[in-house]
């Protein structure tokens, strides 16, 4: 209970709160990202991509120099819950998952990752926080192309020093990984890849998975079952995840699903 005429300030108060609450693992508050506005740049995928328009159309247009993608998302998402993210080209799902990792900056709003608030890390203390406590599934796998799939699985976890190997040789073997160990990314179809990527987020048990469409480039049926047995792995650390999908159907395989529409969570 605050005492009277002296309320404590209104940030440091939701902090305790969310220090308080280990149950939560990650929480926007009112997240508002605008980019520079280069609609008629030489950039042509910006120039012609038809979510250009559908942006447009939502009226979120305010002035000529920026674009507000985010307009206030709010959401919270418990340890250990499997969250979906869905909403149409270009409406913000990547953009989400970026500020979550602290890849870019937002405008305002907070996120707050169980004690720690993202807009207060300078970008030392932001990459700090995705070797500690993330693990991070791109649509492109990012692989290192000199290193083997072994030490692809690896490479992140020792750099954190979380390396645990019979961890990672249980990952290779759930994932079908354990006759590709010694070959290189270049050697791999798209799917294998695609498991390295997620072998390599798993690899050291981080609290927080962010995965966007990791499962794009396999067909449906590869699609839900790399997506299940991603979900069961995630699930055996007891970490978090909020994976980008457009795809209703691998959405609805997680606990929860949210839906971004207008810059806001519906
Ligand atoms: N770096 C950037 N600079 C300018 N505009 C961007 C940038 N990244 C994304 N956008 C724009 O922001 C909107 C949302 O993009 P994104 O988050 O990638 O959508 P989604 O992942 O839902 O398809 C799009 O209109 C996109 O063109
Ligand atoms: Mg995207």
């Amino acid at each position: 209970m605050p005492e009277h005429g002296k309320p404590s300030p209104k940030v440091a108060s939701d902090q305790s709160k969310i220090i308080d609450n280990h149950q939560i693992a990650l929480q926007l508050r009112n997240v508002v990202k605008s980019y520079p506005n280069i609609v008629g740049s030489r950039n042509p995928s910006l120039k012609t991509a038809p979510h250009e328009k559908a942006v447009l159309n939502n009226g979120l247009i305010t002035n000529r120099d920026v674009i507000p993608v985010l307009k206030s998302v709010s959401f919270t998402i418990k340890q250990g819950e499997s969250v979906a993210l869905t909403g149409e080209s270009g409406s913000g799902k990547s953009t989400i998952l970026h500020l979550v990792a602290g890849l870019d900056r937002f405008d305002s709003g907070e996120i707050n990752i169980n004690a720690i608030s993202v807009q207060d890390l300078d970008e030392t203390g932001r990459a700090a926080m995705r070797r500690d406590i993330m693990g991070i599934i791109f649509q492109q796998f990012n692989l290192i192309p000199s290193l083997t799939v072994a030490d692809n699985l690896s490479f992140q976890a020792r750099i954190a020093n979380r390396y645990d190997q019979k961890w990672r040789d249980e990952l290779a073997d759930r994932l079908g990984l354990t006759e590709l160990m010694k070959r290189y990314p270049e050697q791999l179809s798209g799917g294998q890849q695609q498991r390295v990527a997620i072998g390599r987020a798993l690899a050291g048990k981080p609290k927080l998975i962010l995965a966007d469409e990791p499962t794009g480039n396999l067909d449906e049926g590869s699609s839900d079952d790399v997506l299940a047995l991603t979900r069961d792995l995630i699930a055996q650390t007891g970490a978090s995840l909020l994976m980008v999908t457009h795809s209703v159907r691998l959405a609805e395989m997680l606990d929860r699903r949210l839906h971004l529409s207008q810059g806001q969570i519906q």
